[in-house]
């Protein structure tokens, strides 16, 4: 049931989670506006109340704050360069995945058509939107937040991560690293035992318990990297771990597995050991990753 104090909102993109994002505002009660490319996606929303723009410009001219969700950032370019005479004196929250130079660019072309902008990273699959435990990163126009703010909560949980347009993205990609770094972690755990006939779902708790204990080195690591200080306290030292890692890769290929995923690290861990590195802990390896220029 919409309602009408509420504030009107277009949604661009009803792909699964533009439909997602659209469903979630129309719960919350605001008029909603959808447009999609292929117009028949809108018929679930709009027998939940949404209006269809048979256009963009339809579209765009029926809310003052807009929230794309398209395939990507051409594609959010070409649909907003349609209807370049609705788009000034609009809020375009930003909602599509794409790179921090991206979001920049968008945010520079926005400016250009007297547009706020504001560009998101939503940390969830569709079925989570609409609940807290979906957040969403949102960066740029720190105007645009405050005042869209409740309105962009009927998503999840808003978080404001600052003025740099690209900095949601750039965020959003580092959590995605973080959670990519485990995917492969895992598939290489599974793929070992399965060598020796042990069923992934008899080792998953061992796995689950020792994954969540090593989850306490993330503040850990984070602590040494702002800190620099890579040697008070070390325990399993660079030198230590550079002599074990191979192990690994010897273990793997001895079981017919592919050490592909875990190759990479070894040649890291070796030039920072021949850097002089040795009993530091493995987190300087970071000084390898990044230029000498991005370190505070
Ligand atoms: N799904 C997820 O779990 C998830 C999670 C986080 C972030 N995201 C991000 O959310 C964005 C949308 O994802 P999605 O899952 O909704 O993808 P999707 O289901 O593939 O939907 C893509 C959307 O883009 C539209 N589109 C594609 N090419 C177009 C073009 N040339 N012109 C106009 N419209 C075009 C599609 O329109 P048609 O319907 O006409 O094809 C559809 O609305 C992506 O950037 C994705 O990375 C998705």
């Amino acid at each position: 049931m919409t309602d009408l104090g509420k504030p009107a909102v277009t949604v661009l993109g009803l792909g699964a989670m533009g439909s997602a994002l659209a469903g979630a505002l129309l719960a919350a009660g605001h008029p909603t506006t959808v447009w999609n490319r292929t117009p028949e996606k809108a018929a679930p929303l709009v027998a939940h109340g949404a209006v269809a723009a048979a256009t963009p410009a339809g579209a765009l001219a029926a809310s003052r704050l807009v929230v794309v969700c398209l395939l990507d950032h051409t594609t959010v370019l070409d649909v907003l360069a349609a209807a370049p005479d609705e788009l000034a004196g609009r809020v375009v929250v930003n909602l599509t995945s794409g790179t921090p130079a991206q979001a920049r660019e968008l945010a520079v072309w926005a400016a250009r058509h007297d547009v706020d902008h504001l560009d998101g990273g939503i940390m969830a699959v569709p079925p989570m939107i609409g609940a807290p435990p979906a957040f969403v990163l949102y960066s740029g126009s720190r105007a645009a937040f405050d005042t869209h703010r409740s309105t962009l909560d009927a998503f999840g949980t808003s978080s404001y991560v600052g003025a740099d347009p690209g900095m949601a993205a750039l965020q959003d990609i580092a959590l995605l690293s973080g959670m990519y770094g485990m995917i492969m972690g895992v598939l290489q755990a599974y793929a070992l035992v399965r060598s020796a006939g042990v069923r992934a779902t008899d080792f998953a708790p061992v796995l689950g318990s020792w994954l969540t204990a090593m989850s306490a080195q993330i503040p850990r690591a984070a602590e040494r990297i702002d800190t620099g200080d890579h040697t008070t306290g070390v325990v399993s030292d660079l030198a230590m771990q550079t002599a074990a890692y191979p192990h690994l890769l010897r273990a793997a290929d001895e079981q017919g597995v592919s050490a592909e995923l875990l190759a990479p690290l070894l040649p890291l861990l070796r030039r920072r050991l021949a850097d002089g590195h040795g009993a530091e802990d493995v987190y300087g390896v970071i000084d390898l990753l990044t230029k000498e220029n991005d370190r505070a």
